[in-house]
């Protein structure tokens, strides 16, 4: 298949509006992380976006709406708490998983009575979901496993030729997923932590449960259990002073490893490895989850044998940068002794 690359003219716009409506799949910008857009109510445009990454059938996808006026169409009911949360959060990086009316397709919530809505932050995002005039069940636009997309180029490196087209709006902001919260019960339940923060939610909804721990046998979001954001050399995670991380980049270097390392600034500065790589200022954890996923994929093209990573105080959006670092470094120690 050749994927068509887009920019973001209004015309281009309208061609990927009609690819869509054709049943075809297209990858867009959102605010978080690049999107694998279908149209939610078909299931032969859906089957083709799990096809595309390989993703696993159990694993529900995202609908993606253009204005959260929009959301009453797929769900059975809306509480007041629910309101609450749509009214503070959306649009934004934040998803709601609501009762499901059944309107969308079976394959979007993978046989779950529940499904999960979003209304992206993102002017490229909405106007392409209004143009085509459907709601759009998008999943990251990386291959099944791999760190997710934030900028056209990485989706261009895994998908191309697996998919109908590619919109090309520059770098996203956020650069994590959104927090995925279950608001089916009388407390609204963090399933994946993500843009917005457990506090800024208490903040408006009171109490707030943060669950979705990969240990769980039966997941309450299914795409948890699954590796995920995994470079294609093995992460570690290294909890520790400037002096016990260089003591681990040598160690790996004495057994002959060629070593890459992600950290933040002043530390990144004052290491010693093979191949480095700032993803921002420590003072900022906003600016190292922008950075993050592209750490990751900046790796693949180098030939580091193992990547060292540095780990991050769980405050904010401290709690999404560690969750996914501790995804992808799966089967990888958390050092956090001494050598
Ligand atoms: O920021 C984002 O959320 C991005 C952009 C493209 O919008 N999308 C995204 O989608 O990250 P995806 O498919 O990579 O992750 C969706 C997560 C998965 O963990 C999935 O299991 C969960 O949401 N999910 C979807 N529907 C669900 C449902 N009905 N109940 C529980 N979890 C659900
Ligand atoms: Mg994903």
């Amino acid at each position: 298949m050749k994927t068509e690359q887009f920019d973001a003219s209004k015309q281009s716009l309208v061609k990927a509006a009609q690819l869509l409506n054709n049943q075809e799949v297209v990858a867009f910008p959102t605010e978080t992380v690049y999107g694998l857009g279908a149209d939610a109510t078909s299931e032969v445009a859906v089957s083709k976006i799990f096809k595309a990454k390989g993703r696993p059938a159990d694993n529900p996808l995202i609908v993606h709406v253009h204005h959260p006026s929009q959301i009453k169409h797929y769900v059975t009911e809306i509480s007041t708490m629910a309101q609450t949360l749509i009214d503070h959060f959306m649009p934004g990086p934040f998803t709601i998983i609501l009762k499901s009316n059944g309107t969308v397709a079976d394959t979007v919530t993978a046989g779950l009575d529940t499904v999960a809505i979003r209304v992206p932050d993102h002017k490229i995002g909405r106007a392409l979901i209004q143009e085509a005039n459907l709601p759009l069940a998008a999943p990251s636009a990386n291959l099944s496993g791999k760190p997710s997309p934030t900028t056209a180029e990485h989706v261009y490196q895994d998908l191309n030729g697996r998919i109908a087209g590619i919109i090309d709006g520059g770098a996203t902001g956020v650069g994590l997923e959104s927090t995925v919260v279950d608001a089916t019960g009388d407390i609204p339940v963090i399933l994946r932590p993500g843009g917005v923060t457990k506090q800024e939610i208490e903040d408006v909804a009171g109490t707030v449960e943060l669950t979705g721990s990969l240990k769980e046998k039966q997941p309450k979001s299914p795409g948890m259990k699954y590796n995920h954001y995994e470079p294609d050399a093995p992460l570690v995670l290294i909890d520790g002073d400037q002096i016990f991380f260089q003591k681990h980049i040598n160690s790996y270097q004495q057994e002959g490893k060629k070593v890459g390392v992600i950290a933040s600034k002043p530390l990144v500065n004052l290491l010693q490895a093979d191949i480095s790589y700032s993803c921002g200022n420590r003072d900022d954890l906003s600016e190292v989850a922008t950075n993050l996923y592209y750490a990751l994929r900046y790796f693949n093209d180098t030939n580091v044998d193992i990547i060292l990573a540095e780990t991050y105080p769980q405050v904010g959006i401290g709690d999404a940068i560690m969750n996914r670092l501790t995804k992808a470094a799966t089967h990888h120690h958390i050092q956090n002794r001494n050598i």
